[in-house]
């Protein structure tokens, strides 16, 4: 057999278990071709380790969880050996060695291929998976493509891709988690391995799925739970969670290749402000650099930054600047000097400096792997910090360099002292410097929180930084495809994610811009970011209409702050992401996987937004299972129906869950500015209980971390026919002294009580439209049907407030 083929190109698979040992909550294995190593990491998640030779020291930049004790079991028949847990079992087939998963009553989860299981050609690894009947597959990251990834296949090899395709790959993050789903079971596969890797859907076969590395151990995470949620909770429970980003970080930005000089940037700042439209950040794109060196500023064009800084503070607008891997060879500038007399750059392996051209010419790179490096990159924000920057956009981070970013592969990284070439180190890169910028940030900005963007990452980066997808195109379908990009993050760990608003590279049309900004502002960064080859792109140069429409749908992000940070919070504690592909929720449902409903997502818990092109009228929506409310008109929707609903270039369509908590404000023009004391608490009404956990603090430091946070559950249940406030946990006092109450749906003529006392409503028309989104006449070109909502002030006590009717 074989004979016809070289040693390198031989196919070899585990072959039959010879040994087996079990310590503690590991299994180890011995097989004829190499070993294995089964951990139980918790009741849902194994993690299985194969090698042909040798297990390396255990490693990881991705993972940060810890294996939790659990009950677990080991049976031996003649020629299986099975373990399980009260949630998941494992049969290994003994002869050959091929692993199976099902659930602990024995539905099939996912099998290895027969022949194949886990295998090798050279020193490529590959696991092969038998596709199951209806298997889809959702996450990866961010990748191009549909949201079921079915007949698909992926590479994970950060690149800087300028301009990419809607179906280009790979884009610039490498993140090897995905969730098969068929039979009603749902199921995550974490490979942990940074080489190039390759995921494949069934693309070009009918026989498996499979995921492979071009070197290194196969070490995947197998996790099973009966929801997506509880997978996405298990994952980031392995790989970790964001932390608080500032409030401020939640508002709008604006960005641009690039505002200078510093009477360009306050003009475009002064132009927010005189035109009202909200705004919390600008950006400093790499002309704010002298000669693009980081850590420097060019020195006539921002001659004097921290007056700069602290005028655009004044005017409640954040700093964020670009920073760039590629430090600039050049006698004499501090950063270069210093690093490579402290031997910060990587290297070839004859130990000279690795160079290469980035936009200040030719540069040497920092070693992210190396933990003085990092320290010494971190230190670096000091004079930035001390100008009043805080905010750090990581950019290029692939390594992107001209010639295509082809960095030779040999090149020698530290990786924590351990060594690896950069065909190891190309896909942790990335998120290692946004880790290096973050702990930097983090140590010297005296307790607050920066905000940090980056371009590249692996698994994990979430827990140090904000993910943004590059460099996309004004056009529809980016616009479309950037949802799905989202949603698809969303589902891989990552919540804090978004596009460049407007589309980087060609003109918007007004249009465009418009739709954009309002699926923009329905999405958790909300930045938008152009060209220097595009002509101006901000929301007035598209015209009054467009203008009038940016207004509204920024001040609308605004009005929904409590709601937004609420979510962010949800993502902090459990995972959960703030962009909600349908198939969290509505996993099951076939139609959410159908083209034309596949970019919509629940924004939060019960925010539906279905992404429309602009130049529509009329859109087919498809409302899941429940109740709706049309946001716009506030009429109520029966679920688990297609819907054809208006989409005039002001309209996204947006809809919400009946039983919705919607916690509101006043409209602000940026996050510094007080919302006043009263909070605005929306409910429509339904037959479904829900619950809402509403979650403050001071937005700008890690106290939370130590309680100083203001936190209550807000249930709603229509069957004990009550709305509970539960008393107020946390150390921090809250904002919002009153609550105003808006009962949207519910029948006339009830009457409800307050902790049992008599409260009167007043039933008062409204037009939706008008109380969530604007009141600019100007705007309100459209009918909008007056609705009866109940209305009551209550003060917002700490104590449990109960209103029944
Ligand atoms: C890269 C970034 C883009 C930035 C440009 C100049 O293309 O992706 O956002 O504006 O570099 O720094």
């Amino acid at each position: 057999m074989n004979q016809a083929f070289t040693q390198s190109s031989q196919h070899n698979s585990l072959g039959k278990v010879t040994t087996h040992r079990l310590t503690g909550q590991v299994l180890s294995l011995e097989t004829d071709n190499g070993k294995a190593e089964i951990t139980v990491f918790n009741p849902g998640v194994f993690r299985i380790r194969i090698v042909k030779d040798a297990f390396t020291e255990d490693f990881s930049y991705a993972v940060t969880g810890k294996p939790e004790k659990c009950e677990m079991n080991l049976a031996e028949t003649n020629d299986k050996l099975v373990l399980s847990t009260g949630k998941l079992k494992l049969e290994i087939n003994r002869n050959p060695a091929r692993f199976t998963f099902y659930t602990s009553d024995g539905r099939l989860i996912n099998s290895d291929d027969k022949a194949f299981g886990t295998s090798w050609i050279g020193t490529e690894v590959t696991t092969y998976k038998k596709l199951q009947e209806g298997e889809r597959f959702i996450g990866l990251g961010e990748k191009t493509g549909n949201l079921d990834r079915r007949g698909s296949a992926y590479d994970n090899w950060n690149t800087d891709n300028p301009r990419y395709g809607p179906n280009d790959d790979p884009l610039y993050v490498t993140i090897p988690f995905y969730i098969g789903l068929h039979s009603g079971l749902a199921y995550g596969i974490f490979m942990d391995n940074t080489h190039r890797s390759r995921f494949n859907f069934g693309a070009s076969n009918d026989r498996f799925s499979s995921f492979s590395a071009d070197d290194g151990e196969m070490d995947y995470y197998f996790i099973h739970d009966d929801k997506v949620a509880g997978i996405l909770s298990d994952y980031t429970l392995l790989t970790g969670r964001m932390t608080m980003p500032p409030l401020w970080a939640l508002g709008y930005q604006q960005c641009r290749w690039s505002y200078f000089p510093d009477s360009e940037v306050l003009n475009v700042v002064r132009n927010f402000r005189d035109r009202k439209i909200p705004l919390d950040v600008i950006y400093l794109d790499i002309h704010y650099m002298d000669a693009y060196k980081i850590f420097t500023w060019h020195p006539t064009r921002f001659s004097n930054p921290a007056k700069l800084i602290s005028d655009l503070k004044s005017l409640g607008v954040h700093t964020t600047v670009i920073v760039d891997p590629g430090i600039k060879v050049e006698k004499g500038y501090e950063a270069y000097e210093d690093g490579l007399k402290k031997d910060m750059f990587i290297k070839y392996p004859d130990g000279q400096v690795y160079t290469a051209q980035v936009w200040p010419g030719w540069c040497h790179f920092p070693d992210f792997t190396k933990p003085a490096a990092r320290e010494w990159w971190g230190d670096k924000f000091s004079g930035l910090v001390a100008d009043g920057v805080d905010g750090f956009w990581n950019d290029m981070n692939e390594i992107a360099s001209w010639g295509g970013g082809t960095t030779p592969h040999m090149v020698q990284l530290d990786w924590e002292g351990k060594h690896a070439a950069y065909r190891q180190a190309k896909n942790v890169y990335g998120m290692e410097m946004a880790r290096s910028t973050y702990e930097g940030a983090r140590k010297l900005m005296n307790n607050q929180r920066p905000l940090i963007l980056t371009r590249a990452g692996y698994a994990g980066l979430q827990r140090y930084t904000a993910l943004w997808t590059g460099d996309n195109q004004a056009s529809e379908e980016h616009m479309m495809l950037g949802a799905r990009l989202l949603n698809s993050l969303g589902l891989s760990g990552v919540s804090f994610t978004g596009v460049d608003v407007g589309g980087f590279s060609k003109d918007a049309t007004p249009s465009l811009f418009a739709r954009w900004i309002g699926i923009g502002a329905f999405s958790p960064f909300f930045r938008s970011h152009t060209h220097y080859d595009t002509k101006s792109a901000e929301p007035w140069t598209y015209g009054e209409t467009v203008e009038n429409i940016s207004r509204n749908y920024i001040q609308l992000r605004y009005k929904l702050m409590p709601y937004i940070y609420a979510a962010f919070h949800e993502s902090v504690e459990t995972g959960m992401p703030v962009n909600r592909s349908l198939a969290i929720d509505y996993t099951f449902d076939e139609k959410i996987y159908n083209y034309i409903y596949q970019n919509q997502y629940l924004f939060g818990p019960s925010i539906l937004v279905a992404p429309t092109e602009s130049t529509r009228d009329l859109v087919k929506v498809y409302l899941p299972a429940g109740e709706w409310y049309n946001f716009h008109t506030g009429i109520k929707l029966q679920g688990n129906s297609e819907i054809t609903t208006e989409c005039p270039v002001h309209i996204l369509p947006l809809f919400i869950k009946a039983g919705a908590v919607i916690p509101m404000q006043k409209a602000v023009q940026s996050t510094s500015e007080s919302p006043g004391d009263v909070l605005y608490l929306h409910l429509f009404s339904g037959n479904e209980s829900s619950e809402f956990v509403y979650y403050e603090d001071d937005g700008n430091s890690y106290n939370y971390e130590k309680g100083a946070f203001y936190k209550r559950s807000i249930t709603f249940d229509p069957v004990k026919r009550h709305l509970k406030i539960l008393a107020k946990e946390g150390s921090f006092p809250g904002r919002f002294k009153k609550a105003q109450l808006l009962l949207h749906g519910f029948p006339e003529g009830l009457k409800f009580k307050l902790n049992n006392g008599a409260l009167a409503f007043e039933g008062s028309e409204i037009d939706l439209f008008n109380a969530l989104v604007t009141n600019d006449p100007q705007y309100l070109e459209t009918k909008h049907s007056k609705l009866e909502v109940l209305i009551a002030e209550i003060n917002l006590v700490d104590d449990e407030i109960t209103l029944s009717w």
